[in-house]
């Protein structure tokens, strides 16, 4: 049987993984340990981009080897998902093999169609960007992307007839609402392609490091045309294609709704299904960069709140979709409030009274319109629209709204008043609790998976030994 299939995008392998990254990473792993909880079999891929004349200059300025240098960045992405509980099947990285091999493939069918061809191309080049921009796309004369000086190149080039895919592109989308989400994201492509595409650049003479044009060792293949091809490469022999999802930052969702596809077009491969494209972090109001060294790394954050607090950090703080703003102020007020408050709170005070009160016999029951009833009513059905929308922070909301009205009931049912004058009562407010506690550890599961093993493992045993999220003192 077909399988479930996700992917990040590569990162490039020119410097350290930074908030940017891992936030794609926890969304993709968030969707793939969800979906295997639902039983369908996932195949959940990231990797490494390293090819091109970033990772040329990286290591050029460090005095080593493209290779050693890409082979120690690859490390830091490795440690950085490890530590994140990244549950990725496979790791692709652009210098294997098997992927070379795929890339090298793809262009012969490609030249051989005619659908690549050799040509003269002259344009704006910026080396930080990798990319060439017309006249009209430059700002003040330089990279509208990175503000950076351009170069001037004209060059002998191979091309991929981008152009031709217009029409099959545009139908594709008429017919797919689902292949770019979120769908109000949509408009910005569509518009795009009906602008007229142009055919695409895709080999480098002037870059060494990369994998050379089949029967022309004189050119490189575009780093772009040779990354996306990964999400093929890493198929090869495994019954997962057409991919399910690919999780992009909203920056290169025109190379996954135009480029990819009309390769995809021209290889007669069928398109992946979703491409969606989530928003993009500041830090402290400002744009994340080099040269303010304002990037977030997420072992700091790791190391001080948790790796569960960091994954439920950044898919909580801003609707999954829309851009939002990084700061630890911000993560200590919804480490504080959400986690400790809240969650860790209610786990702690539910079985410090189980065990106090003697309430080890009571089994979770919830009753629908009683006590937290009503936040439990439907959960399953909502929470799965909102878990198949991809609306990971609206489902996180929906699992806090329990968590509130479980807090809620146990400050006016008052447990330690029941115990002297409501026994039954007091049973009733705990089969809900109990109840409560067993749905929140499962939806949260996908989320935070070292919490809710252990919310289970409190479930089992009653007692909590130490508090979830101990309250941190705010700077
Ligand atoms: N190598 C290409 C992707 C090739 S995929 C076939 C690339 N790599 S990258 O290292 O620059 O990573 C880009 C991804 O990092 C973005 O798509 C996004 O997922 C993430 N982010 C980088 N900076 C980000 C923010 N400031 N905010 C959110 N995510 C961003 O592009």
């Amino acid at each position: 049987m077909k399988k479930f299939y996700i992917t990040t995008p590569i990162y490039y392998a020119n410097d350290k993984p930074h908030l940017g990254h891992s936030y794609t990473t926890i969304a993709a792993d968030v969707l793939a340990r969800y979906c295997r909880l639902k039983n369908k079999d996932v195949f959940f891929l990231t990797g490494t981009d390293e090819h091109g004349s970033k990772i040329e200059e990286a290591a050029k300025q460090n005095n080593v080897t493209c290779q050693k240098w890409v082979n120690n960045k690859v490390e830091d992405f490795k440690l950085l998902w490890k530590r994140l509980n990244i549950s990725n099947n496979d790791f692709i990285r652009t210098t294997e093999e098997r992927h070379i091999k795929k890339v090298k493939d793809v262009f012969k069918k490609l030249l051989e169609k005619g659908d690549i061809f050799k040509g003269k191309y002259t344009g704006w080049y910026c080396v930080a960007c990798e990319s060439y921009y017309t006249d009209t796309q430059l700002v003040g004369g330089k990279c509208p992307d990175c503000a950076r000086d351009v170069e001037r190149l004209e060059e002998e080039s191979y091309f991929f007839k981008l152009s031709k895919f217009q029409n099959a592109l545009l139908e594709h989308y008429g017919k797919n609402p689902d292949f770019m989400l979120p769908s109000w994201r949509a408009s910005e492509m569509v518009n795009f392609v009906k602008s007229g595409l142009k055919d695409l650049s895709v080999s480098r003479k002037n870059v060494k490091w990369g994998i050379t044009v089949p029967g022309d060792e004189t050119h490189t293949v575009y780093v772009w045309f040779d990354a996306l091809i990964n999400y093929i490469s890493a198929a090869e022999g495994k019954d997962i294609w057409p991919c399910d999802i690919h999780f992009v930052g909203k920056e290169i969702f025109k190379f996954h709704t135009v480029i990819w596809p009309a390769m995809l077009l021209a290889l007669d491969i069928p398109l992946p299904k979703t491409v969606f494209a989530h928003g993009w972090w500041t830090v402290n109001g400002e744009k994340m960069s080099k040269s303010k060294g304002n990037f977030v790394d997420p072992h700091k954050f790791i190391d001080k709140y948790g790796c569960d607090a960091y994954r439920y950090f950044v898919l909580r703080q801003i609707p999954f979709g829309q851009d939002g703003d990084f700061s630890e102020k911000s993560f200590q007020d919804r480490y504080n409030s959400d986690l400790a408050n809240n969650l860790g709170n209610l786990i702690s005070r539910t079985f410090s009274m189980v065990e106090k009160y003697s309430l080890q016999n009571v089994a979770p029951k919830a009753s629908s319109e009683f006590l937290i009833g009503k936040s439990v009513n439907n959960f399953d059905e909502k929470f799965t629209k909102s878990m198949e929308k991809i609306e990971l922070t609206a489902s996180l909301e929906l699992i806090w709204e329990i968590i509130d009205e479980a807090n809620r009931t146990i400050d006016s049912e008052k447990p330690w008043v029941l115990f002297k004058s409501d026994k039954e009562r007091l049973k009733a407010v705990f089969e809900n609790l109990l109840s409560a506690v067993e749905i929140i550890s499962k939806a949260l599961a996908p989320f935070m998976p070292e919490t809710a093993e252990k919310i289970k493992k409190i479930i089992a045993t009653q007692k909590v030994s130490a508090p979830l999220f101990p309250r941190i003192a705010q700077e």
